[in-house]
Order: C-alpha cells, then structure tokens, then sequence
C-alpha cells in the first residue's frame, strides 16, 4: 500500500468518494494533520487542528476572500452568474456581522417551528413505513430516507406538496455542486449555478404572497421580522434556500448511512430495535463514524500557525471533518463503530460560530427514522452488492439502496 502524501485530486476522485476512510487512514498514519496540497490548498485531517480552525476568528467562511477564487477569477473559470450568486451567498458562507444577524433572524423564526416535531416525525415515518409494507422491496434513499426530511422541511417553510419535486431536483444539484470550488466538472458547476437561481426565483415569488397573508410558518415569520429591518427581501430568499437545502441534503445521508449500517449488522439492528437509548446513541455514532458531510472550507484571513505549519493568508482550507472523526489520537479504535462510545464529540455538525443551525432536527429526525426501520422492516437485505454514491464528497451518500425483504410489523 502506497503512503505518498494525499492529495486533492485523490480526495475528489469517485473512488475515493465510495471508499474515502483509507485515506484519512493514510493521511493519519503519515501523522501530518495538516498538508499542502499541490493546488496551494491546506488539507486538514487531524481532529483537533480542525477543531481550533472551527473556532478561529482568522478563518473566514467567505469563499470569494480566497486565492483560489481570484484565481479562478482571472482564468475565466467562473461565469458572471456565478459570480453574482456568490455575492448573494447564504450566511453558512459569511461572516460576522452579516452572519450573527442572519442566523439570529434564522434561530428566531426555526426555534418555534420545532415545537411538536417528534410526533409529526413519527407520523411520516409510520406512513412510509405503512407504505414499504404494501411491497416485498423498497429504494431506502428514494423511499425513505429522502421522503422524510424532505416532507419535514417543507411543512416547516409551509411550501405546498405539489413543488417537492421541483425542490428536490433544485437542491439535489446544489448538494451536487458542494464540492463547487474543486468541481472541474463544469456542467455540473453550471447545473448548480442555475439550480440556485431557480430556488432563490422560487422563493422570491412566494415572499410577496406570504406577506400578504401570512400562514405562522417560518416563511412568514421571516418576512414579518424582515419587514421590522432584520432583513432585506434578498436576504430572506436565501435563508429559505440555505434552510430547503441544509435541511435535508444532510440528513437524507444520515438515515442511508444508518440504515445501511443496520443492515451488515442484525445484532445491531437487535439493538436498536428493543434497548431504549440506542437509537440515539446510534445517530451520534453514524454522525462520528460515516457522517453526511465530509469536509467544510475556510480561508485564511492572515496567516496562520498550525501543526507546525504557516498557512499563508488566503489560503483555502479543507476542514475533514470525517477524517477528524477517525482521528486515532482523539477516538480509540477509530475506525470500528461502537454503538457504547462514550465522551464521543464528533465534529459532524461542525462547531463554533456555523454549527449545525438544524442539529435538534436532524438528530430527531436520524433516531426516529432509524429506531422504526430496525422495528419494524424484517428480514432486510440488500439487492446490490456495490453501492453507487452520489458523485460529492462534501455531503456524502449512496444515490440507490435497494432492499427486499420479508415483512413490515
Ligand atoms: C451548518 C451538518 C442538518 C441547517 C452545518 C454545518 C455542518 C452541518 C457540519 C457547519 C457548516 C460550517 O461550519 O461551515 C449537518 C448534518 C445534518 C444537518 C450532518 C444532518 C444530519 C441540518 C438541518 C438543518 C440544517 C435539518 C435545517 C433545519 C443548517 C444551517 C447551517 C448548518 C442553516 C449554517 C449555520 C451557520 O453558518 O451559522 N450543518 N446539518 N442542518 N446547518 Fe446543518
């Protein structure tokens, strides 16, 4: 087995994105937590580099502060339409203070939208699972584990039923172009530029209809703050498109993650199934062990000390956070899942001023789904050997689980 250093190009390749844990293995054994790939951007693998760069004033989550960016700039390799999206970026990719106030307006206007949220998880959950029963086979990507969090976010933004399959597809090609800055794949960069057009036109429609009458959801309510000067009409737009597809890009992967985990293991599937707790402890482990998203970038904003290393002001820095999961020097046997572990602080819902915004949601969402799939689907098993995963790194996932199996209780 080679032990060259890792590199970008390594990282980004479709095998690396099916099979990306030996090279956060290699990257861990070299024992250099932070390297300089060849393109000039800082590879960050050790848990508690990322860790401190999380929680650091002097990295910047504005992409168009970065090197790579005016590089790419000049070379041409942006279009004037994704450079103007960029400038209307969602507040995950700002920085104080526009960022303190947006995520304040978000927080104010998501935190009493998730008062009963358990019950109406449960009842979606039953339903698809009532609907898996009807068949001998199911797609658990298709079937459930996108159907759920989708429904979910969007009664929470009061967007009718008829659009979800317009938003999935618009958001399905954001997720896609996460990896944007290092996507070479310039249809699929120019597929997300106009997938983020779309959704932003969508909401823009909307906006003026919820405040002419308002419907107590987080639409309305953000117009209604919005309209005491928290926010311009722009500004409200993308914190819809941000909370459409953070809300459930990510999770769709935690409960394909999980229920794949589920079943190449029925003493865990047991488990979870009858002891109290476990469906939570599980989550938390699928979060530290195979979490939806693999990596998150920051610039410098001057220079900066780290692991022994300068990293010079502008550079772009790729947080692993799914290789600082398996970091040996903070998690025991890093690379075995252990539904016991304890003290286990992951980094997969990031940390410090951008920390997951929806934790609560998705973690109830994960346990609920999960907890019920191991309950009630008997006799699982897989119908493909080889899994097919959706071609990004950043948010990481299969795009097919199909599954027969003997009945659902
Ligand atoms: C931010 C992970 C579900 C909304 C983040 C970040 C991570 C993350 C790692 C930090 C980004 C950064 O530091 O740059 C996840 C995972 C999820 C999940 C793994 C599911 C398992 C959700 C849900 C929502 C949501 C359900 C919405 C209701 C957000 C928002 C931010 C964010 C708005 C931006 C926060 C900020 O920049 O201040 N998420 N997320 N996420 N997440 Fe989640």
């Amino acid at each position: 087995m080679t032990d060259a250093a890792v590199s970008l190009r390594d990282l980004m390749s479709p095998t690396s994105i099916a099979h990306p844990y030996p090279l956060y293995e290699r990257m861990h054994r070299r024992g250099e937590p932070v390297v300089e790939d060849p393109s000039g951007v800082h590879l960050v693998s050790g848990y508690a580099e990322c860790h401190a760069l999380l929680r650091d004033a002097r990295c910047s989550s504005d992409e168009t502060g970065s090197t790579m960016f005016h590089r790419m700039r000049g070379r041409g390799e942006l279009s004037g339409e994704d450079a103007a999206l960029l400038a209307k970026a969602p507040f995950m990719l700002l920085d104080p203070p526009a960022h303190t106030r947006l995520r304040r307006l978000a927080h104010t206007c998501l935190i009493p939208a998730f008062a009963g949220l358990p019950e109406r998880i449960e009842r979606i959950v039953a339903e698809l699972l009532d609907a898996a029963g009807e068949r001998e086979s199911m797609d658990v990507v298709a079937d459930f584990a996108f159907p759920l969090p989708v429904r979910i976010i969007c009664e929470l933004l009061g967007l009718p039923q008829e659009d979800f399959p317009r938003l999935g597809r618009w958001s399905g090609a954001m997720a896609r172009n996460m990896d944007q800055a290092f996507n070479l794949d310039a249809a699929a960069r120019a597929e997300g530029t106009r997938a983020r057009a779309s959704i932003l036109d969508y909401f823009h429609e909307l906006i003026p209809a919820r405040r002419a009458a308002p419907s107590g959801d987080v639409i309305s309510q953000l117009v209604a703050l919005a309209d005491q000067g928290a926010a311009d009409t722009e500004e409200v737009a993308s914190i819809c498109a941000l909370l459409l597809v953070a809300g459930h890009e990510t999770t769709v992967n935690l409960i394909a993650n999980g229920v794949l985990l589920l079943l190449g293991d029925p003493g865990l599937r047991q488990r979870v199934a009858d002891r109290p707790g476990a469906a939570k402890a599980m989550v938390e482990e699928v979060l530290r062990f195979d979490p939806p998203l693999h990596f998150r970038t920051r610039v410098a904003l001057s220079d900066i000390e780290i692991a022994g290393r300068v990293v010079p002001r502008g550079a772009t820095l790729v947080l692993l956070l799914a290789a600082a999961n398996r970091d040996p020097r903070r998690f025991d046997s890093p690379d075995v899942f252990d539904l016991d572990r304890r003290n286990n602080r992951h980094l997969g819902f990031g940390l410090g001023l951008h920390a997951c915004l929806g934790a609560a949601l998705a973690r109830s969402e994960g346990e609920i789904a999960l907890r019920e799939f191991a309950r009630r689907v008997r006799g699982a098993e897989r119908l493909e050997a080889r899994l097919t995963y959706r071609p990004t790194l950043a948010m990481r996932g299969p795009a097919r689980l199909p599954i027969r199996y003997t009945s659902v209780g």
